[in-house]
């Protein structure tokens, strides 16, 4: 099982959510006939649970509980916040598994360390492929995040075209390399660049170039700046693998780094 977080370290909207949404629908779809789940997608966005709204539409009432009770004590079982999705395409089906997340109250739910260790035994117990985590931004502390990053086997950092967002990933860069942990880190991405405009006006050098220099590995994985994918992210929701992926250079991005993904964490 390859655990994969997904993170910013404090910067928001750097497009986290909509990268492990999409990615985990396409792992699933693409290893459909390799395990009964394959992936599993595991929102820790505990109080917003935006993941678990694009999984599931705006379906409170459909989710008697949720990660934020199970964080809070109030379940003392992961299971009963699994969802499944099917997929229906053409004679085929697919399968995602994902944990809902959404509280009533802004909430600052502790992730302990001990419950997070037995969600992750729950989702060992099905046996998935790959576990995709998509993490918060303000609200992942620093003992959270040194957590996350001790039960993942590999950690995709993301940052866009913006001095806060790469200084926040240089944080989370130097915290793994006091962890001994950069040995985990894969291929950063830049999201949301404007392929007209590459280069940092302040700098005059281009945000790739910056990125790498701050990460230390390979230079990043481009997913430009695309009007529509905040689109064909809501039509994940209505059974949407009937689109052409290739109409959105942000979608036809994502399914590259897929590709880098499974040949450098292999399924399994
Ligand atoms: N490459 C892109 N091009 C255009 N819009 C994008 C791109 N990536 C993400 N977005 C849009 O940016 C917004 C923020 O995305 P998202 O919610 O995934 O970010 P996040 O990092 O998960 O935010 P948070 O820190 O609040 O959890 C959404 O409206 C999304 O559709
Ligand atoms: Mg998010």
């Amino acid at each position: 099982m390859k655990t994969i977080l997904i993170t910013s370290g404090t910067k928001g909207g750097t497009g986290k959510t909509t990268i492990a949404v999409n990615m985990a629908v396409i792992l699933a779809y693409e290893l459909r006939s390799k395990a009964q789940y394959p992936v599993v997608l595991i929102d820790l966005g505990l109080d917003s649970g935006t993941a678990t709204l694009l999984m599931l539409g705006n379906v409170e009432e459909r989710m008697p509980y949720t990660l934020a009770d199970y964080f809070m004590g109030k379940i003392p079982d992961p299971l009963s916040t699994f969802y499944v999705k099917t997929w229906q395409i053409d004679s085929d089906t697919f399968k995602l598994v994902f944990t809902a997340s959404l509280s009533q109250y802004p909430s600052q739910v502790r992730i302990d360390r001990y419950l997070l260790r037995g969600l992750l035994n729950a989702v060992e117990a099905i046996s998935p492929l790959y576990v995709i985590i998509d993490t918060p931004a303000l609200g992942l502390s620093y003992d959270t995040l040194i957590t996350l990053l001790e039960v993942s086997t590999n950690a995709i950092l993301i940052a866009i075209p913006d001095h806060s967002s790469l200084r926040a990933v240089g944080n989370v860069v130097n915290l793994m390399r006091d962890l001994k942990a950069s040995n985990k880190l894969l291929k950063p991405i830049l999201n949301m660049l404007n392929i007209k405009y590459p280069v940092d006006a302040l700098s005059g050098y281009p945000w790739t170039k910056l990125l790498r220099d701050i990460v230390g590995i390979e230079p990043p994985h481009v997913i430009p700046y695309d009007d529509l994918f905040p689109i064909v992210r809501q039509a994940l929701e209505i059974e949407s693998l009937k689109l052409s992926f290739y109409e959105s250079p942000a979608l036809d991005s994502i399914f590259k780094y897929i590709d880098y993904l499974m040949e450098t964490a292999p399924p399994g």
